[in-house]
């Protein structure tokens, strides 16, 4: 039934009828991130707070699908990190010293959280309710998200305020105390105005403080920035600097800006500082994603039949997800064989077989919040071919390289270093390339941080004991590439997650088999799926 009339005809009834409170202890899983850990995380971030500073972050916004579906509601990573809350139109506010309210309460934390109605639960699911998140999250205050329009703070009273980047794509709902109206109230008591632009006002900023000996340099610099930020050419007071030609004009520019203690930067530089590190307990969780991504791997590579499709192949992984207990994918699954390999972020996966050529599995359990991103590249009969193989081990050789790379203290570059120059190596010896020539068939980066996100934040910064990169070198090499044609739609990429350890690293997906000869031995075995046969459906 279409859930527009069920619901029009449900409002109705529930209109007469008083609906049960929903049973609160179902069995539910136990092994989610414990309250402490998200309540440690909160002290860390307060701790580096600047000293009489705020920080508002807010849930993510639900995303219309189609008409009256949506699409299935995720967390915003860093809301979920510090308060451990799922549920939408919600936000939360840290204070660097706790503040006394009107009321003589003391608290250096408030949530806004969705307020309990029977009716709406009734459909989209249960509610905590200000009361149950105070005490299930240990929250210092929790507050019904409609009281925020009329909370007394004073944000102008703040040496920093640090929020959010924000996009146009949060929705206006008839709830007034949705999150579209959560930000606007914010917006309007921190006064942040609707064209507030994080860029332009850290050059503002920059101008007002700088001190003139420095303002040719800095005038350069800005200069610089203008290249690459087209938006940043208009605006006046940018321009004016730039193009000065005296420090009394400039000074008399620095001078105009009014002081502003709005900070967009503050929340996302120190949340990629707590997020690069991972905890013992996110360990955990992370550790899980990725041998469940494992495993759907090993069974793809026993199960694996060359008149298989692709969607096929993804739907047995997923499967192995779902089996697992993992909630999401942590991004679109990728299955594409033969060119569609040479599609980096390639989703549609809907070719029909897969016979003849490699099969690029990139696909990523998301468990209890975290996400795995492992990547597996095999062939379609079981056997690898000659050009095939030469690929594929040259891929091995540079992902070896980059994990040896992988130790604390080197550089975020230095696995996508190492594999660069194994990739560039190997391919002129087999005259792909010519020696030293620039090429693309290898365009991408080979590492990156993964946790909550697929690509997690993370300061970029020597790598650190703790922190969980991928190392993913590929070769691409589609048809009409400029090689002889035996190479094209050769597509190979191996990807791995390696945890930084204080004395090197570890392979967390080392599970799923990476050389040829594990590949071709695990898919030469027995499969559950081997006799899955489906009755025909085709329809007259
Ligand atoms: N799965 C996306 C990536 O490898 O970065
Ligand atoms: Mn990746
Ligand atoms: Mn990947």
């Amino acid at each position: 039934m279409r859930k527009k009339m069920l619901r029009t005809l449900m409002l109705a009834l529930a209109a007469c009828l008083s609906l049960p409170a929903f049973a609160q202890d179902i069995a539910l899983p136990t092994d989610y991130l414990p309250t402490a850990f998200h309540k440690k995380q909160r002290q860390a971030f307060k701790e580096k707070m600047a000293p009489n500073s705020v920080a508002v972050i807010f849930a993510n916004p639900v995303r219309n699908r189609a008409n009256d579906v949506d699409f299935i509601y995720h967390q915003d990573p860093n809301f979920y990190y510090l308060t451990g809350y799922q549920e939408p139109h919600s936000m939360i506010i840290l204070f660097s010293e706790p503040q006394t309210g009107a009321d003589g309460k003391t608290y250096d934390e408030i949530l806004f959280a969705q307020a309990r109605d029977p009716r709406e639960e009734m459909w989209t699911g249960r509610r905590l309710g200000p009361e149950r998140a105070k005490t299930l999250l240990d929250i210092a205050e929790v507050m019904d998200h409609g009281a925020f329009k009329e909370a007394e703070i004073d944000f102008a009273a703040f040496e920093e305020v640090w929020f959010p980047q924000f996009h146009n794509d949060v929705r206006d709902t008839p709830n007034d105390a949705d999150l579209f109206d959560l930000i606007k109230q914010f917006r309007s008591k921190a006064g942040i105005p609707e064209d507030f632009n994080p860029r332009k006002h850290a050059i503002h900023q920059q101008i007002r403080t700088t001190a003139p000996d420095f303002y040719q340099s800095l005038a350069e610099e800005i200069f610089g920035t203008t290249r690459w930020n087209p938006e940043l050419k208009d605006d006046p007071i940018i321009q004016a600097f730039v193009n000065a030609n005296s420090i009394e004009s400039r000074k008399k520019i620095a001078a105009s800006i009014p002081p502003s203690n709005l900070n967009p930067q503050g929340l996302s530089n120190t949340m990629k500082q707590l997020r690069e590190i991972k905890s013992p307990e996110e360990l955990k969780l992370l550790r899980k994603a990725v041998s469940i991504s494992c495993v759907g791997q090993i069974e793809v590579m026993k199960a694996m039949r060359p008149e298989m499709s692709e969607m096929e192949i993804q739907g047995i992984h997923e499967f192995v997800f779902k089996k697992y207990g993992a909630e999401y994918e942590g991004y679109p699954s990728i299955v594409g064989a033969g060119y569609n390999g040479c599609i980096l972020h390639y989703i549609e996966n809907n070719r029909p077989s897969v016979d003849g050529d490699l099969v690029l599995m990139d696909l990523g359990a998301e468990y209890h919040g975290y996400t795995a991103d492992v990547t597996r590249t095999i062939p379609a009969n079981g056997k690898f071919s000659e050009e095939q193989k030469l690929i594929y081990n040259i891929v091995l050789e540079a992902q070896d390289a980059g994990i040896a790379a992988s130790q604390p203290g080197n550089s975020m570059r230095a696995p996508h270093q190492a594999a660069k120059a194994v990739i560039d190596k190997r391919l002129a010896e087999l005259g792909i390339i010519q020696p030293g020539e620039r090429h693309n068939y290898f365009p991408h980066g080979t590492s990156h941080y993964v946790g909550l996100d697929v690509h997690d934040p993370g300061t970029g910064g020597p790598l650190q004991p703790g922190s969980v990169i991928t190392v993913e070198p590929g070769i691409y090499i589609p048809e009409n590439s400029p090689c002889d044609k035996k190479w094209w739609n050769i597509a190979v990429r191996i990807e791995d997650d390696i945890l930084i350890t204080e004395t090197g690293n570890e392979n967390l997906s080392a599970l799923a088999p990476r050389t040829v000869e594990a590949i071709e031995q695990m898919m030469a075995q027995k499969s559950a799926l081997d006799n899955f046969a489906l009755p025909n459906i085709d329809n007259k």
